[in-house]
């Protein structure tokens, strides 16, 4: 502390002030102090800080100067007093405001400086991504049976085995179960029913079946599971669709029809369509679906020569399994089999997927390499 800094807290008569010109000084002392104090304050604590020491009710200078030195005055001294004091007052109160606004100024300008927005800086380039080509391909889908009255429903990728067979017409032990080898969960033990990843969409039809009356006319997205090894056709885990119409005046024409609709509008117009008989155990008569070869336009020869690799020299593609259904799934949902009729298919997404858009494995669907991923944008 410097000697001057305390003389406030002492009477004058202590500090040997006894004459009135004793005192102009005293006061120009205490008033270059005050500016070198407040030269220093730079920020808003340090501001309120000095403030504090200099008009601070109870201990600052000024109240301090009142205090010791104004009012035990000698009443001579007393008016010289009062009339230094306010000077000094007056040069205090109007300094700490304009260092206050001074501060404030700085501060906001700094602010300001930080915030700019430069408009001239080129902007940040954020890439927008695309849906995936299956996602886009289940759009299509939709929008096409959508347009023909279907609805979409979805359904659980755990299913319990009287949902995925029993109810499906495969009874345990059925020779059609070997071919779908099923991821079973590892349930603790005691737990109720086995619950396993679907091997199909098809659950849903007899979980829609159950919920509502006939007519009945949805389609049903999702994954399935199947313990298949992973090559160019195949993965543990791909995508259906299924679809069933359940009324009481539903034909055979009515399936193909709607059939032949859906594969003119998915692959175009130009396609031939043909139906093998085939075999599923809630389907009767089954069917298998095909279309003409797109890639070598049903002739069965590659453009430069020898067979088309795509279809093997056939000339057509297997699409996807389908059929009436089977008068004895309608005994599991309490539809009257002698009242309604109605069909069911089954379509591998990933396999249309890569029909139509000529994509000889599988396996890209799956690896996330975005440049196999930005060509279908
Ligand atoms: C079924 O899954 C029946 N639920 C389809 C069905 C529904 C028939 C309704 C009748 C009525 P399938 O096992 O054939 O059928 O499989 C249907 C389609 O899934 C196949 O045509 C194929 O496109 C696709 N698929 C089958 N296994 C795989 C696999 N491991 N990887 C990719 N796609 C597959």
């Amino acid at each position: 502390m410097k000697p001057q800094e305390n003389k406030t807290g002492l009477p004058l008569v202590h500090l040997g002030v006894t004459r009135p010109e004793e005192l102009t000084p005293l006061f120009a002392d205490l008033r270059g102090r005050f500016d070198d104090e407040c030269a220093c304050a730079h920020d808003e604590s340090g501001w309120k800080r000095f403030r504090d020491s200099w008009l601070g009710r109870k201990s600052g200078v000024l109240t301090q100067i009142t205090e010791n030195w104004l009012k035990p005055a000698t009443p001579e001294l007393k008016r010289f007093v009062g009339h230094h004091l306010n000077e000094l007052r007056a040069h205090v109160e109007s300094q700490i405001e304009a260092r206050r606004m001074a501060i404030e100024s700085g501060v906001e300008a700094a602010a300001l400086a930080r915030e700019r927005v430069d408009l001239s800086l080129p902007g940040v380039i954020h890439p927008i991504g695309s849906h995936h080509l299956i996602r886009q391909v289940l759009q299509e889908l939709e929008d096409i049976f959508f347009s023909i009255g279907f609805s979409i429903v979805e359904g659980p990728e755990i299913e319990t085995p009287y949902y995925n067979f029993e109810a499906l017409n495969i009874p345990e032990f059925h020779p059609v179960r070997d071919d779908m080898d099923t991821f079973y969960l590892d349930l603790p033990k005691g737990a109720s029913t086995p619950l396993l990843l679907r091997t199909h969409t098809s659950p849903m039809q007899i979980r829609t079946m159950e919920r509502q009356k006939p007519p009945v006319r949805v389609i049903v997205p999702g994954k399935v599971y199947r313990r298949d090894n992973p090559d160019a056709t195949h993965s543990f885990m791909f995508h259906q669709v299924e679809g069933l119409a359940v009324d009481t005046d539903i034909t055979f024409c009515d399936f193909t029809g709607t059939i032949e609709y859906f594969v003119k509008q998915f692959f175009g117009a130009g396609v031939k369509t043909r139906f093998r008989p085939s075999y599923f155990p809630f389907t009767e008569p089954s069917v298998e679906f095909d279309v003409s070869c797109i890639f070598c336009g049903g002739s069965g020869a590659a453009a430069g020569g020898g067979v088309c690799s795509k279809c093997k020299g056939a000339g057509w593609i297997e699409l996807f399994g389908a059929g009436m259904v089977d008068p004895a799934v309608y005994g599991f949902v309490n539809y009257d089999p002698n009242r309604v009729s109605g069909f069911a298919f089954g379509m591998g997404i990933d396999r249309l997927a890569m029909l139509k858009y000529g994509i000889d494995d599988i396996q890209v669907f799956f690896q996330n390499d975005v440049r196999f991923l930005s060509q279908f944008p």
